[in-house]
């Protein structure tokens, strides 16, 4: 039974994880800095780095401890390599190649894409390759066609800024601290999502390409109107933000070769609001609906593991142990730049 150690740390989560090929969380630990960074706002890279640097090693430690198991037990050592911010990513790459080197073990350098792409397997064994998958995350918003490990196809992406980048700003002109998500779906709960009209960019586009640079504008200036209650504004956005997603993969799925099932992954696949509309797409579409537990949608470790278990299964080499950390790393090397300002990876 093959055995990865996991290590993630490209924003501001560091993690490490123990994973089993049959899909066990031996153990797994999560050190958020969420209050290193509330004061600003948002992530503050240096502050990020200095905080892994001081966390990853005893948090590895633990982990291995809690599952009693030794460096020697496993099969490789797997981190994230890419893409995020560059003195974290540093942080933990540089700690994998050192256990990788002190353990004699395979290191397998990870793009941080590919775990959060691979991670609804994780939680679903039944899920097959290929599938469609809506990537949203902080740094993140794509369509892919996911074809197996290190195979991916890019229908869409961001021309502007993430979705989760777009909680977070309304997040931040509402006044309701950092990460914004959560907080803008619990008031979007009480608030009316037809009160504020607001934008839909993009919407009914023939590239199914994303953008939220718009509709992020449109809600400060909904607040500062003073004519809207905070509630309505943060249920209105929700709402603008699921029409958009709606409609961009709806159309990405039409121009798709044909797929086993639509996955969301990354950190705003928390969104319960977003869950019911892309269940609701999938059946119109006849396909499977797959999201992973919130857990292994937020930055994780286990994702990491699990995606250098997915890249053992079919036989992929291991890195050498003087792989570069990537602040960039797009998962489809062919897939062409968007028009647009301001593009993310
Ligand atoms: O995947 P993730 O943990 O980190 C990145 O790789 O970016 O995603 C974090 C993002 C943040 O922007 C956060 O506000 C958003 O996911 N998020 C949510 C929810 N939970 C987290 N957005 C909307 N609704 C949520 N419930
Ligand atoms: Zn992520």
């Amino acid at each position: 039974m093959k055995m990865v150690l996991g290590i993630e740390s490209s924003c501001d989560e560091t993690a490490a994880a123990l994973v089993t090929e049959d899909r066990w969380i031996l153990a797994q630990a999560i050190a958020s800095q969420d209050e290193c960074h509330a004061p600003y706002g948002g992530v503050v890279p240096e502050i990020a780095a200095r905080a892994h640097a001081e966390r990853l090693t005893p948090l590895i430690a633990r982990v291995l401890d809690e599952a009693g198991v030794a460096l020697a037990d496993c099969d490789a050592v797997a981190a994230t390599a890419g893409p995020g911010l560059i003195g974290g990513v540093m942080v933990g790459l540089v700690t994998a190649k050192a256990l990788a080197m002190a353990g004699d073990k395979p290191l397998l350098a990870i793009n941080h894409l590919e775990g959060h792409a691979l991670s609804p397997r994780l939680a679903d064994p039944a899920l097959q390759f290929p599938y469609a998958l809506l990537l949203v995350s902080g740094g993140h918003c794509q369509l892919l066609r996911v074809e197996g490990a290190g195979r991916y196809r890019r229908f869409a992406t961001t021309i502007d800024d993430a979705l989760g980048e777009a909680f977070d700003k309304t997040a931040k002109i509402l006044g309701l601290g950092f990460p914004g998500g959560p907080a803008v779906e619990r008031l979007a709960a009480q608030g009316d999502p037809r009160a504020v009209p607001l934008p839909r960019p993009l919407r009914g586009s023939a590239e199914p390409h994303f953008s939220f640079a718009g509709l992020k504008s449109a809600v400060l200036r909904a607040h500062e109107s003073g004519k809207f209650a905070p509630a309505d504004i943060a249920a209105s956005f929700q709402q603008a933000a699921i029409d958009c997603i709606a409609d961009r993969t709806s159309r990405a799925l039409e121009t798709m070769d044909e797929v086993s099932a639509l996955v969301v992954a990354g950190g705003v696949a928390a969104n319960r609001g977003i869950r019911a509309m892309l269940e609701a797409l999938a059946a119109d579409h006849g396909l499977r609906f797959v999201a992973p537990p919130p857990a292994l949608c937020t930055d994780n470790a286990a994702m990491i593991a699990w995606a250098g278990l997915e890249r053992l299964a079919v036989g992929a080499p291991a890195d050498p142990l003087d792989v570069s950390a990537r602040p960039r790393w797009p998962l489809d090397p062919n897939a062409e730049p968007v028009r647009g300002a301001g593009v993310k990876a």
